[in-house]
């Protein structure tokens, strides 16, 4: 039977939020101990495992069908692919940095300096849009000790914790570039490919949804069900179930991650007792 072929990073800041949502999908993959294939249980599904600076190459050529790899790499990387969903983790920053000592006020400081990165494209891109004549370095790993060893003024580089510049006595003074991490497909997948793909993209995006919101059971009397009612967006309605006292009832609703607190707050205001919150492991809408 005919497998799609996922590319995803084999170690390395992707990785372990790569394996959980693949978990959450129902698909276990397991890596490590320098393998480089995998195939997955009750899914026709086979998972390479890879470098993510050469996903976007491999996905191009069609040696893998679709991969998983953070949009700074892509971008960079150039290369002919379809960006078919944002993954939402492995949130990071594309960011120029300088010694900390430095008497930094604008982006106009970089102008005429030296700056070591591993993302020639996107920094002069950004060097360009802002009218900034500097000069690239391009180095391929460690650029968090460029200026420390004067091989260069700042440096151009991922920050995600931030602790990588702290430890190398540099601070953030721009923002390039925002990433997460994304699913990407070769642009000429075969129909039977397109349905795979279709199938996983659904069970992606039911983890998705269902890690932005959560369940909500209350107690309330009666008549105030109609109030709390209109706090309560729900997926069609709320469910309501009648409590073992008379004139009170159990509600159950979805309410979004985003305006959580709020809706809490209104919940109790509105006389909603005993309010519960649950997590939601998929949702399917
Ligand atoms: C980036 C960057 C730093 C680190 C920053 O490397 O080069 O080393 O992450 O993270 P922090 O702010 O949490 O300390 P990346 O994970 O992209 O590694 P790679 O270039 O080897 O793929
Ligand atoms: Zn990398």
């Amino acid at each position: 039977m005919e497998k799609l072929k996922l590319a995803i990073q084999k170690s390395g800041r992707l990785y372990e939020g790569t394996v959980n949502l693949l978990a959450n999908c129902g698909l276990n993959v397991s890596g490590g101990n320098g393998k480089l294939i995998s195939t997955v249980q009750h899914f026709p599904m086979e998972v390479l495992f890879l470098r993510d600076d050469d996903i976007p190459q491999y996905v191009q050529d069609g040696v893998a069908d679709v991969g998983i790899v953070g949009e700074n790499v892509l971008v960079e990387a150039d290369k002919e692919v379809e960006i078919c969903e944002k993954l939402g983790f492995s949130a990071c920053r594309l960011s120029l940095a300088v010694p900390r000592n430095t008497n930094y006020k604008d982006l106009k400081w970089f102008n005429g300096k030296h700056i070591a990165t591993s993302y020639p494209r996107l920094l002069s891109k950004f060097l360009m849009e802002n009218k900034i004549d500097a000069q690239i370095h391009e180095i391929s790993g460690s650029v968090e000790i460029a200026t420390g060893i004067g091989l260069a003024d700042g440096i151009c580089d991922i920050v995600s914790t931030g602790s990588t510049l702290l430890m190398n006595g540099l601070k953030e003074v721009e923002t390039v570039f925002r990433s997460e991490a994304v699913l990407i497909s070769n642009k000429t997948l075969t129909p039977l490919k397109i349905d795979l793909l279709n199938k996983f993209r659904f069970r992606l995006n039911a983890v998705k949804k269902a890690s932005s919101n959560k369940y909500v059971l209350l107690n309330a009397p009666n008549e105030r069900l109609e109030d709390i009612f209109s706090v309560l967006p729900g997926i069609k309605s709320p469910t309501v179930l009648p409590l073992a006292i008379a004139g009170w009832s159990s509600v159950h609703s979805v309410i979004s991650e985003v305006d959580f607190w709020e809706v809490i707050d209104r919940l109790k205001e509105k006389g909603a007792q005993g309010i519960l919150i649950v997590p939601i492991e998929k949702m399917v809408v």
